[in-house]
């Protein structure tokens, strides 16, 4: 598949473990993954069969990117790729492994949990980290702490994520992609159940996204009317009025916008965790957008809808965090 791994899986946004003993059970959850939303597994190195299933997988699914975890040295990281490998996951930090991998020109995804580690793959040329184990390492406060010092580094919090916390993680611009075995649960895989692991695809896909309110837009004919109208609202309701370059906002609610823009009566921001995840999912599902909002450093920070509603057009928005 002629894919940029680690693009994808920021799209993407969820790295699901593939962990069984069974090599012919491999390619049907990589399967009921893709059709919940998740077209994308890391097969861990932890059984002898573990190679066959990740071969298995990349000949059997040419749309899912399929990567290996639990990669311990640059052997075990020369046989994944042998298997067809498109990305390499490691528990820890092993300089060797990472230099095996950038010469190779495959992506890895190494594990840290201090700053000492992050110092040293940040040395190597990395920006992109697994942080392990999340949950018992300190979570999201950890994480934050840890991006203090080295702001552009991103994470990939794995280790006791489930469907009951990891809405945390994946509100966070500081998380990468949110990895688990939770996604491929034992009772699932023993019995063959690929509906529940398609199911539990869809739900984790829903909780990533964090589809909800953002605001209104209204089309105002001036900036001064912009201004008032968001004035108005401050007046009346305390939302806290803030210019930026075609609008005024009044708190987070309302948007007036300086000049008429898409949407006959105005426009509804839709707030998701990440603007990225969103447009990979609703593009898969067919739907069109026509214009996109980016900030200086091109990163998109509005994604309007083909389509209107009700005289309304729709974007997608950050949730802020
Ligand atoms: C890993 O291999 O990354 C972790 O063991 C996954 O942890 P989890 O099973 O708690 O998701």
């Amino acid at each position: 598949m002629n894919k940029n791994a680690m693009e994808l899986i920021e799209q993407i946004g969820l790295i699901p473990l593939v962990n069984v003993s069974d090599p012919s059970k491999a390619a049907p959850i990589a399967k009921a993954l893709s059709e919940g939303g998740i077209p994308l597994v890391e097969v861990t190195l932890r059984d002898k069969s573990a190679l066959e299933s990740l071969a298995n997988i990349r000949k059997e699914l040419p749309d899912v990117l399929v990567g290996a975890g639990t990669v311990k040295s640059p052997r075990q990281a020369a046989e994944a790729l042998e298997a067809g490998a498109e990305f390499i996951v490691a528990p820890g930090l092993n300089p060797e492994t990472i230099k095996y991998c950038q010469e190779k020109g495959t992506p890895i995804i190494p594990g840290v949990a201090t700053a000492t580690e992050l110092e040293i793959g940040s040395s190597l040329g990395l920006n992109v980290f697994k942080f392990f184990p999340a949950d018992v390492a300190g979570g999201l406060k950890a994480i934050k702490a840890l991006r203090g010092p080295f702001g552009d580094v991103r994470f990939v919090p794995t280790g006791g994520i489930n469907l009951g916390n990891m809405k945390e993680y994946v509100e966070s611009s500081a998380v990468f992609a949110v990895g688990g075995s939770f996604m491929t649960p034992k009772e699932a895989t023993d019995s063959n159940d690929w509906n529940a692991i398609k199911t539990i695809a869809e739900k984790t896909v829903e909780i990533s996204l964090g589809f909800a309110m953002g605001h209104v837009g209204i089309n105002c004919e001036s900036a001064e009317e912009a201004n008032s109208t968001a004035l108005w609202f401050n007046e009346r309701f305390g939302l806290k009025p803030r210019e930026i370059d075609i609008s005024f906002f009044a708190g987070a609610a309302v948007e007036a916008m300086k000049k008429p823009s898409f949407g006959a009566h105005g426009h509804i921001g839709i707030a998701c965790n990440s603007i990225a995840r969103a447009l990979y999912q609703l593009e898969r599902r067919g739907l069109k957008f026509r214009f996109f909002k980016k900030n200086p450093e091109g990163k998109i920070i509005a994604a309007y809808l083909e389509e209107e509603i009700g005289g309304f057009a729709v974007h997608l928005c950050g949730n802020g965090k």
